[in-house]
């Protein structure tokens, strides 16, 4: 059966909804990100940029460089929060204690959860992180993005909030790190009245329910993972977003027991497709495979010289 959405879906082009030109995207060379100093001194982080991994540190100096050069006009929140952020972690290092305090509830109208209040116990010297709420957008099924819609979402988290997101928390949903109290509601409408887009769960609710690829691309797919996701995600909206348990409560839905998704681990109800006819097996086929005619992989591996085995 053909998925169909219970809405009408928007088709969202980013040339139409973009706050940035693409001069403002890419408004700083490498040579200068070589040369940019933070304004506080962090040797303890800049020792996690070393090493073959990637670095948050790395990342979060790209993004504040990006602010430190766009037009104050083109930012709601402070131009520093990427800068801030970084130098009261180092102090958090330093004193081996952190200086976010948990304080207060913040939220958008109607919705007791997708908001997490984070606050600066140091407001004085790191002023554009005295408010860093972190906000919950709830993931499409499997995770299928339109890089329209994508960049629309980042100009938004750009103007409104830090910049910073984490893709995706283990939840699953999309994260965004960091804006003041009065940006809450202006993201919000824009998430829902212009991208078609909910917030996801927080604290003592439903968490965004979040399923394998499923039977959009996997042959192993048992049951229809993304059909389900959807369907108890709106099913269960008024507990997704109102918290009324005592505790969070996850479902994830795995397609077999691979478990790409993990749902045993993540999960409080975890979904996972089993087959339930005799185990049927192609000899002929693993004739084959033995003998080399149906090759592994399709033959994605073949033919390259990998070098040595190394992690
Ligand atoms: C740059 C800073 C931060 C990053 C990168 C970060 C990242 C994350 C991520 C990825 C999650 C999981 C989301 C999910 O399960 O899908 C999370 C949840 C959480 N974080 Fe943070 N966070 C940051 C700052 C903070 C601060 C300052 C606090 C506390 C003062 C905090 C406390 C929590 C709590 C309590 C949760 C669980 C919330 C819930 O499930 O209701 N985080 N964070
Ligand atoms: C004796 C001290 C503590 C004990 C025994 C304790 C125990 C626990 C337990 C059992 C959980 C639930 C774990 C789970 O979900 O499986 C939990 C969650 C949590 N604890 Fe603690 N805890 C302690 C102190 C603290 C402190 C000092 C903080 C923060 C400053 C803290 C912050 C949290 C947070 C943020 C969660 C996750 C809540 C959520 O997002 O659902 N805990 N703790
Ligand atoms: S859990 Fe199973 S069905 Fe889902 S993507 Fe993984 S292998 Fe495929």
């Amino acid at each position: 059966m053909a998925f169909e959405p219970k809405e009408p879906q928007k088709e969202l082009k980013y040339n139409e909804l973009r706050i940035y030109s693409d001069e403002e995207l890419n408004n700083y060379t490498e040579e200068e990100l070589k040369n940019f100093k933070i304004k506080h001194d962090i040797p303890m982080l800049e020792d996690l940029e070393k090493g073959p991994w990637p670095s948050f540190v790395a990342d979060a100096k790209r993004e504040a460089l990006r602010r430190r050069k766009l037009p104050d006009d083109r930012m709601m929140i402070h131009r520093e929060v990427v800068e801030d952020m970084l130098g009261q972690l180092e102090l958090s290092f330093e004193h081996g204690e952190t200086h976010w305090k948990h304080g207060g509830i913040v939220g958008v109208f109607g919705y007791g959860g997708g908001v997490i209040g984070r606050y600066s116990d140091l407001p004085e010297k790191f002023p554009s992180i005295a408010h860093f709420h972190t906000m919950r957008v709830n993931q499409p099924a499997s995770k299928f993005y339109h890089t329209d819609y994508l960049r629309t979402l980042c100009d938004l988290w750009e103007f409104r909030g830090s910049g910073m997101m984490n893709f995706h928390g283990s939840t699953g949903d999309i994260i965004f790190l960091g804006t003041f109290t009065e940006q809450l509601e202006p993201i919000f409408f824009e998430l829902g009245h212009v991208l078609q887009q909910d917030l996801g769960g927080s604290g003592s609710n439903l968490r965004s329910p979040s399923c394998c690829l499923g039977k959009a691309r996997c042959e192993w797919a048992c049951i229809d993972t993304q059909d389900m996701c959807y369907e108890l995600t709106h099913h269960y909206q008024d507990e997704l977003h109102r918290p009324q348990f005592p505790y969070k409560f996850k479902f994830k839905f795995d397609g077999c027991p691979n478990g790409c998704v993990a749902s045993i681990a993540r999960a409080d109800m975890s979904f996972i497709g089993t087959w339930r006819d005799e185990i049927r097996i192609d000899q002929e086929a693993v004739q084959a495979y033995i003998g080399g005619e149906i090759t592994p992989n399709g033959g994605a591996h073949r033919g390259r010289d990998w070098g040595k085995f190394d992690i």
